[in-house]
């Protein structure tokens, strides 16, 4: 293996290459290297300036996250940048790929910087539930401006180069290639650029510093946008000290923000997801070169609200599907639904006109299973009815090709009993988009007992094709996510009936963190699906068991949620703000009175502990029983599916977070207290015992 920095010189340019795999990660190698080779190209008497260019994909992505947990080793990347800084010959990054958080800082430390067309540079710490430690909240501002500053250091988005460009970040854009960084570092010296120190400008902090509205406008809109989150906030607080301070004292501040940062809880849990998502794909029995099957065109069967959503998947990654219907009335109708969602984002500037054409001309109409003999995979969402799916799924295995994917879309059906329907059924998986099929992150991949490796990696790429987070999750009754939540809506119920109101209820797990409570998230869904799987499920229902009929009362009253105007709350047409109604309240007065409860006050703390609690311990079966390969498969699936707060990690992060001991006893005594539902799960039980944690190693 070659040196990770390393230096040679070409004609009189002298260039420092740093070569770690795979995104030249500030690693202590990297910083002792840089500094190394940095004394060498100004000892290297040939060499009139110096470029800090990268091999392979990308620039410097950043600091170590993997070093995060460990004592850091000198030289610290602040003296790394020092030592750029003060290099007596001009020093300029050449950036292609992406310069992140210390990368663009260690470029910020340069006195130049060029890049690439297709660079991106950003500050994504506050993703990782920090802020820039090595400067770069104190020379962003100082290059860019105050408003750029707080913008690309809040929201942690990469900018592209030519906007890069245009804010001063970066000085030259070049052709892709080291000749182009050569060109630059020559013009550099043959038009004798000074050794310019971003540290040593003011003019643009000076604009900032009588406008101290600039900083309370920036954390009331990150109060909004980023709710919870406290890393843009520290973000903001460093930026204002590198107005109001001199440049090493606001290094200071930044420098104590960073380490007040990084050791909290939320950075632990930003973290834990940044780790927890590039794991996800990783499946133990699946060999990083498994074959795949390419999927160059697809169907979808039911063009109804899933099955549009699922189609425009597919013509947004550039595959054409046909989608198909019973009637022409009925796929005539989903077409509808998806221009009309184009049109949407059309109108609002997010998509072009002619992009929106393109991806409608990707969706054919059909009525016919011959339509689709052809197709790659087959993506099945028609009603939930066993009957219909396997009438369907014995079509499909007849007449689509033999390589053919035949998934379905059920979320709450046996994929083993669909899949035996079929001569096929190592072609047969679940893929549970969630609705709308065609904005949530989420995909639940569902393995099904004979399902191959090849079909799982084929629908694990597929994943990634179409911008989805792909979890890999076993067949049972409402897979991860569904079967988990269940519990969480089921006591945001019971607690209606002890004393709370929906809006106390949703209110106490909107200050959680979640986008909505429970009560909003249900009429959001539609009461009317939940109370059809229970009217389903009540023969069988053991007559012991707790069992909340507020749900169904409402449905009994037509009150089916946001399409009917009613639900847990009231709605004005085209209007999705819930509104308390007094009926609601009224009906929930009458139930604790009908069932002899007597009602009490309800802290925000119990209706958290009894709504997300649940989600643990359910998820602790799920773990124990394998249907989920990991924890944090279950905090990705409640991120991208349900929007449990980030900064909170997840539910299991959550559970390792509060302490699985505390979660144990409380669920012990809720046990008690509210009857079997609760009963803890083995492994909860277990892990409480013997002190171990879920994430946490
Ligand atoms: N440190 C350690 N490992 C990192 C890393 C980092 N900064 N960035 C990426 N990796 C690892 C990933 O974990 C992954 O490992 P794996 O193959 O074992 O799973 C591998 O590199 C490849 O990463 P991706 O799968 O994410 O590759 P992509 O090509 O999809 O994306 C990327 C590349 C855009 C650079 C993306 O990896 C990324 O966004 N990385 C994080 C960038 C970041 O947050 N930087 C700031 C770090 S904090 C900091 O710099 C503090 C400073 O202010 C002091
Ligand atoms: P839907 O009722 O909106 O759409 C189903 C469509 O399938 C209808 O247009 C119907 O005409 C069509 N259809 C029925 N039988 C057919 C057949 N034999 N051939 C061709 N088309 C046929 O239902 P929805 O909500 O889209 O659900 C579809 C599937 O997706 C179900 O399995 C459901 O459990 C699942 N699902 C639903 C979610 C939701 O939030 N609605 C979320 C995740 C999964």
């Amino acid at each position: 293996m070659g040196q990770i920095v390393s230096y040679a010189r070409k004609g009189a340019i002298g260039f420092i290459t740093v070569d770690n795999p795979p995104v030249n990660a500030l690693s202590i190698g990297v910083r002792k290297g840089i500094v190394d080779c940095l004394a060498e190209g100004a000892a290297d008497t040939e060499a009139k300036a110096l470029v800090l260019i990268c091999a392979g994909r990308t620039f410097i992505a950043g600091a170590d996250i993997t070093e995060f947990n460990k004592p850091l080793e000198d030289p610290d990347l602040n003296a790394v940048i020092a030592a750029l800084e003060d290099c007596p010959k001009p020093v300029i990054a050449a950036i292609h790929g992406t310069a992140l958080g210390g990368g663009l800082e260690t470029a910020l430390g340069c006195h130049y910087r060029c890049a690439a067309p297709s660079a991106q540079v950003g500050l994504p710490e506050v993703k990782l539930g920090i802020i820039p430690g090595a400067g770069g909240t104190q020379r962003l501002p100082r290059i860019a401006g105050v408003q750029a500053a707080l913008e690309i250091i809040t929201s942690g988005d990469p900018i592209p180069a030519a906007k890069a460009h245009a804010l001063g970040i970066v000085d030259e854009i070049i052709d892709e290639k080291l000749e182009g960084a050569q060109a630059f570092a020559e013009k550099v010296v043959a038009e004798g650029r000074p050794l310019r120190r971003i540290r040593d400008l003011d003019d643009k902090v000076a604009e900032a510093r009588d406008n101290a509205a600039i900083f309370d406008e920036a954390r009331k809109a990150v109060a909004k946008s980023k709710r919870g989150f406290e890393a843009p906030q520290h973000g903001i607080n460093a930026i204002e000290a590198a107005v109001n301070l001199p440049f090493d004292l606001g290094l200071e501040r930044e420098r104590e923000i960073f380490g007040e940062a990084l050791f909290s809880t939320q950075s632990f849990a930003q973290r834990h997801i940044f780790f927890a998502e590039r794991q996800v794909s990783k499946i133990p029995d699946i060999p990083k070169d498994q074959s795949t099957l390419p999927i160059r065109s697809a169907a979808v069967i039911g063009a109804g609200t899933m099955g549009g959503g699922i189609a425009m998947n597919f013509a947004n990654a550039g595959i054409p599907v046909i989608l198909i219907d019973s009637t022409q009335e009925l796929v005539n109708k989903g077409l509808g639904v998806i221009k009309k969602n184009y049109a949407g984002t059309v109108a609002k500037g997010k998509l072009t006109q002619e992009k929106m054409d393109h991806r409608m001309g990707l969706i054919a109409p059909a009525l016919s299973f011959d339509a689709i003999k052809d197709v790659d995979i087959v993506v099945e969402a028609v009603f939930e009815e066993m009957d219909i799916k396997r009438e369907v799924f014995k079509k499909l295995d007849a007449i689509c090709k033999p390589e053919a994917i035949l998934a379905t879309n059920t979320s709450t059906l046996d994929v083993n009993e669909i899949a035996a329907v079929t001569k096929r059924p190592e072609k047969v998986i679940g893929l549970h988009f969630f609705s709308p099929a065609n904005v949530m992150k989420l995909l639940e991949i569902v393995r099904a007992e004979k399902t191959s490796k090849e079909t799982l990696a084929t629908a694990l790429a597929l994943a990634k094709t179409i911008k989805k987070v792909g979890v890999v999750v076993g067949v049972c009754d409402g897979f991860v996510g569904n079967r988990m939540v269940h519990g969480y809506v089921r006591e945001a119920m019971f607690l209606l009936e002890e004393g709370a109101l929906p809006q106390l209820v949703d209110k106490a797990l909107y200050d959680f963190g979640f986008p909505m409570g429970p009560l909003q998230m249900s009429d959001l869904a539609g009461l009317d699906v939940g109370w059809r799987i229970r009217k389903r499920q009540a023969a069988t229902r053991p007559k012991d068991e707790r069992y909340a009929e507020i749900g169904d009362l409402l449905c009994e009253q037509g009150r089916y949620g946001q399409k009917t105007l009613s639900g847990f709350y009231k709605y004005e047409p085209g209007n999705r703000n819930p509104i308390p109604d007094p009926e609601v309240e009224a009906m929930c007065i009458a139930e604790s009175a009908r069932k002899g409860i007597t009602r009490r006050a309800i802290s925000d703390e119990e209706i958290v502990k009894r709504c997300v609690y649940p989600l643990i311990n359910e998820g602790a079966r799920i773990l124990e029983e394998g249907i989920a390969l990991r924890a944090s498969d279950i905090d990705i699936i409640y991120i991208y599916g349900y929007g449990f707060p980030v900064f909170r990690g997840g539910p299991m992060f959550y559970a390792d977070s509060v302490g699985v001991e505390s979660v144990y006893n409380d669920i012990c005594a809720f046990h008690k207290e509210h009857g079997k539902l609760w009963e803890p799960a083995p492994l909860l039980e277990r892990m409480a015992k013997e002190g171990k944690t879920f994430t946490m190693g």
